[in-house]
């Protein structure tokens, strides 16, 4: 679909995203210690077929096969659901996307279990507030590469390093559409802002080094050092003066 979207269009897309983030509303009552990913992965899966009246979007997507992503500790992003037990101490993304009459939202919040050690937790606040950077700065008029060099000044200043294997994404009636949001900085990245359009920014900060391997399953990505990984999502339409977050939680204020 294209950059720019309509009225029409938008509407859509305000709905969705809203109905996304209100997933959380379940998950902040069931994530503790002694649950599995997979236990989570069939709660949301129930509440988004039978409640939302949608469809988890990751299920079957490129043979994705589970409906929400878990990713925990070392894990950069796409972890699949299984019989891992969440542990006191564990930090743990986790990414909710739906299709619903042919419209996308995607988003993505990080839950601490019981008592997380003081570098874990500030890994996770550090990578929200990375996020929330972005989100205060981009506007019409500015080039796209203010999302990366945002998140890049803030996470660079802080000693965390940014995994740039995988980036924001445009979104609408396809899942990923153009364009890619990096969350590092490239001076050549200068498509200028408009109204209209709508993307998601979802930044993966590392403790230790950048880099990442895709593990045996095809799909979870992990810091190559081992070092914990954390990652916030939400998705943003572009407006006359600044943005609107389309994932907004009700306990959340940004601006
Ligand atoms: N929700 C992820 C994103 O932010 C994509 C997940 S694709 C999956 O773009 F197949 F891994 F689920
Ligand atoms: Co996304
Ligand atoms: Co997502």
């Amino acid at each position: 679909m294209g950059l720019i979207k309509t009225n029409e269009e938008i509407a859509k897309m305000r709905e969705v995203n809203q109905l996304t983030s209100t997933i959380f509303r379940i998950l902040d009552q069931e994530v503790r210690q002694g649950v599995t990913t997979g236990d989570l992965d069939k709660i949301v899966h129930d509440y988004i077929v039978y409640e939302l009246k949608a469809r988890p979007a990751p299920l079957n997507y490129r043979g994705f096969p589970k409906s929400i992503c878990t990713s925990l500790n070392h894990v950069v992003c796409h972890g699949i659901p299984d019989h891992t037990v969440l542990k006191d101490g564990d930090i743990i993304n986790i990414d909710v996307s739906i299709e619903k009459d042919g419209f996308y939202g995607d988003t993505s919040k990080m839950y601490s279990i019981g008592k997380v050690k003081p570098f874990a937790q500030r890994l996770v606040d550090l990578t929200q507030e990375a996020l929330y950077q972005a989100i205060r700065a981009v506007k019409p008029g500015l080039p796209l590469n203010i999302v990366g060099k945002t998140i890049q000044e803030f996470a660079h200043k802080n000693n965390l390093s940014i995994v740039r294997e995988f980036c924001g994404h445009g979104i609408g009636t396809d899942f990923h559409e153009q364009p890619q949001v990096l969350h590092y900085y490239v001076p050549e990245d200068n498509l200028i802002l408009k109204p209209g359009m709508i993307f998601t920014i979802e930044p993966m900060i590392n403790l230790g080094a950048r880099h990442i391997k895709i593990l045996s399953d095809g799909w979870t990505a992990v810091t190559k050092d081992r070092s914990l990984s954390a990652q916030w999502e939400h998705t943003i339409l572009i407006t006359d003066n600044g943005c609107e977050v389309l994932t907004l939680r009700n306990d959340e204020k940004i601006f």
